[in-house]
C-alpha cells in the first residue's frame, strides 16, 4: 500500500486528510462511526475568546451543488475548549489543529496565548469567516490587517501557525504573501465563497443573515485554482480545501500544490467521507504505482 504520510511544519500526519473546521465539532459525534485515529488530523470548530451563540436561524441552506451557511462562529469559548474538549481530542492519536478566531487582533492573540501552554499540535487562525461583522473576513481581505493579526498571533505562540485564507479577495496570493511575511508557518484555503439565495415566494433571503458562505462540490474548481496560484507564490506549505468529495479530488488538490487536504461539507452528506477519501487515495496511488503521496504534491504540469 502507498505511503500516505505527510509532514507539515515538523508535524507528522499519518495521512493528509483532515475534517475541516466547523463540520466536525470536536469529533464526539463522529467517534460513533469510526476511530478518529484513522484521520490525518482534525480541525476543531473555530474558538473565540468568549462563548458565542452565533447568528439567528435560518443559518444553513442547501444549494444545488453545496450549502450556504451563516453560523456566525458559535462556540463555547477558549476556556471551555481547553478544559472540556481538548483533553479528549488529545487522546485520539491524530493531529489536532485548534481553529481560532476573534473580533479583534487582541482577542486572536489572547486565544493563541492560552493555547500555547496546552499540548495542541497546531493553531489554525481563521481570518476568513464571512459571517461575522468584526474580525473574520474583515482581517482576511486586507493585506495590512492580515499581516497585523498574523504577527500578533505569531508573537503569542510558538505552536505551528496556519492561517486560513478567504477566497473573497481580488488576489489571494497577495494575502498569502502578507501572512507568510508576518510569520505564518502554513496557509489553508479556501474558506467559503460569499453567496446569497432568495425565496422568491416570500422575497426573503433564505438565510437570516441575508448572505453566507458557500461550500461544497460547486466551489472545487475555485479551490484548485487558488491552491495552485498560492502554492506557486509562497514558500510555506499550503493546506487545500473547498468542495473535496472524493479521493481523486484530494489527489487533484495535492497535484495543484497542497501538502494536505481538509474535507468540509462532504461529511454532512456522509460522515464516512474522510475515511472513504483516504481509501480512494490509496487505490489511486496503488493503481498508478506511486509509492508515496508526497511524490504528487505540486506535480501539475500547466500548459
Ligand atoms: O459562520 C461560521 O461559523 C463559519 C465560519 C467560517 O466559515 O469561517
Amino acid at each position: 500500500m502507498a505511503d500516505l504520510s505527510v509532514n507539515i511544519c515538523g508535524i507528522d500526519f499519518k495521512n493528509p486528510i483532515i475534517p475541516a473546521s466547523g463540520v466536525f465539532g470536536y469529533g464526539r459525534e463522529y467517534e460513533e462511526f469510526y476511530p478518529l485515529s484513522e484521520l490525518g488530523g482534525i480541525a476543531t470548530k473555530g474558538t473565540t475568546g468568549q462563548k458565542r451563540t452565533g447568528n439567528l436561524s435560518p443559518r444553513i441552506a442547501e444549494t444545488p451543488a453545496g450549502m450556504l451557511n451563516s453560523v456566525g462562529l458559535q462556540n463555547p469559548g477558549i476556556d471551555y475548549f481547553i478544559q472540556n474538549e481538548l483533553p479528549n481530542l488529545l487522546t485520539k492519536d491524530t493531529v489536532i489543529l485548534a481553529n481560532i478566531a476573534g473580533a479583534s487582533v487582541e482577542e486572536c492573540a489572547e486565544v493563541a496565548k492560552k493555547l500555547d501552554s496546552t499540548e495542541v499540535h497546531m493553531i489554525e487562525l481563521n481570518i476568513s469567516c464571512p459571517n461575522v461583522k468584526q474580525g473574520g473576513a474583515a482581517f482576511g481581505t486586507s493585506c495590512e490587517m492580515a499581516e497585523q493579526v498574523t504577527a500578533a498571533v505569531r508573537k503569542a505562540t510558538k505552536k505551528p501557525l496556519i492561517v486560513k485564507l478567504s477566497p473573497n479577495v481580488t488576489s489571494i496570493t497577495d494575502i498569502a504573501k502578507a501572512v507568510e511575511a508576518a510569520g505564518a508557518d502554513a496557509v489553508s484555503l479556501i474558506n467559503t465563497l460569499l453567496g446569497m439565495r432568495i425565496d422568491i415566494r416570500t422575497k426573503r433571503p433564505v438565510l437570516r443573515n441575508n448572505v453566507g458562505g458557500l461550500s461544497g462540490a460547486g466551489i472545487f474548481p475555485v479551490a484548485v485554482r487558488m491552491v495552485w496560484q498560492t502554492a506557486n507564490a509562497v514558500k510555506i506549505p499550503v493546506i487545500g480545501m473547498g468542495g473535496v468529495n472524493t479521493g481523486e479530488d484530494a489527489i487533484e488538490l495535492m497535484m495543484a500544490g497542497a501538502s494536505a487536504v481538509q474535507v468540509g461539507m462532504a461529511v454532512f452528506t456522509d460522515p464516512y467521507a474522510p475515511i472513504k477519501i483516504i481509501h480512494q487515495m490509496h487505490d489511486f496511488l496503488d493503481e498508478n504505482h506511486i509509492s508515496s503521496v508526497r511524490d504528487i504534491i505540486g506535480t501539475v504540469q500547466p500548459w
